[in-house]
This record gives structure tokens, sequence and C-alpha cells, in this order.
């Protein structure tokens, strides 16, 4: 296959094991079409812990974090995507997309990202120094640390990277890709 040979070039969506947002994320996806979904191991846990399921539309191909290697990043190399979101990224997936370490299905989706030059919208959690958040059992106040806070300004400076802080920004950010693909596609 060659690049760019791709009749419908999907979106990749990333899903980390972050509470926070978890499930605004999951109501999103379940509004796209042509959707890929790499799930991290702490993100499968993380959804049963909240009771979540994927229940996506049937033409979504989702992807368990199940080998060493990330097998299934060799679709980045053909074209096959035209966006990836990482959403919600927890403040440990931003930290290894920042240092460069790709280490599982998460991470490695958002390298070749970079490398193939498939524009990335990360939507971090840890933005501000004192958060409300959704515990399995209901809202929590955390207080992200100096280091998450610097890891996701770093994150900002990537190429082709778009780092989103809330639900409202993710919309604008998809809506944006959309409109793309719509002009690009006619
Ligand atoms: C119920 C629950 C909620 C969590 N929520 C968050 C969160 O909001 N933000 C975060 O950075 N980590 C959160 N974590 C911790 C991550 O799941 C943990 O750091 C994990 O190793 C991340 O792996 P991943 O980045 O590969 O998905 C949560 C863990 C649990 C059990």
């Amino acid at each position: 296959m060659k690049k760019n040979n791709v009749k419908t070039p999907r979106f990749g969506w990333a899903l980390t094991g972050s509470g926070h947002f978890f499930k605004e994320c999951l109501a999103i996806m379940r509004e796209l079409a042509d959707l890929d979904v790499f799930v991290s191991l702490a993100a499968a846990e993380v959804m049963r812990m909240y009771r979540q399921n994927l229940s996506l539309p049937p033409s979504t191909r989702i992807y368990k974090d199940t080998t060493a290697s990330a097998a299934p990043v060799g679709n980045f190399y053909y074209g096959v995507y035209h966006t990836l979101i990482v959403a919600p990224a927890t403040s440990n997936t931003v930290a290894k997309c920042v240092y460069g370490i790709s280490d599982n299905l998460a991470t490695n989706v958002f390298a070749q990202a970079g490398k193939c030059r498939v524009p990335t919208i990360v939507f971090a959690c840890d933005t501000a120094p004192e958060l409300d958040t959704e515990a399995p059992k209901g809202m929590v106040k955390v207080y992200p640390r100096r280091v998450d806070l610097e890891n996701t300004e770093r994150l900002k400076s990537f190429e082709d990277t778009i780092v989103v802080e809330n639900v409202g920004e993710l919309e604008t950010a998809l809506e944006a890709r959309l409109k793309w693909l719509k002009s690009y596609s006619s």
C-alpha cells in the first residue's frame, strides 16, 4: 500500500487512563465517523472503574495495547490517519510524549503521528494548579504538580501539535479538522 492511496482517511484516537474528562471524551468519540481507537492498558482499567463501555459506531476499529512493538502504528506510514487525538491525556502520557518516550500504544501513536506529520490534538488533563475531577466515587480536588504543568506547556511547542485544555477547546479543534477534511476531499 502506498502513502495517500487511502480512500477514506480516518481519525486516530488514543484513550489513556485519565478519569478527568474520560466520559466527556467517550461522548465525543461516539459522534465521529471513520474512527480508530487506541486504548492504553490504564484506559481499559479506568473504563471499567467508571463503569463505562466503548459502545462506538460499528465502523470504529478498536486496538488494545497487546504488543510490545505497538504493531497497529504501521497504519501511520500509509496515510490512514488525517488526524490523531490523544484525549484525555494523563500526566504520565504527556510527560512521556514531551521526552520522546514511546513505550506503549498511546505514546507510540503520538510518536508515529509526529514522525509521519499527522496533525495531533492532545487534551491535557493537568492544566491548572487546582482542579475538580471526577473519581469513580464522585468529585474530588487534585493539585497537579509543577512538573505536570510544565510538561503540558512544553508539549505546546511541538510541531503539528495542538494542546487543548477543556472540552470546548477539544470540540473546536475537532471541528477545524472536520472542516479541513471536507475541503480536502471536495
Ligand atoms: C480511577 C483513576 C483515575 C485516574 N485519573 C487520572 C487523571 O485524571 N489524570 C492522570 O494523569 N492520571 C490519572 N490516573 C492515573 C493513570 O491511570 C496512571 O498514571 C496510568 O499509569 C496512566 O497510564 P497511561 O498514561 O499509559 O494511560 C487515574 C487512575 C485511576 C485508577
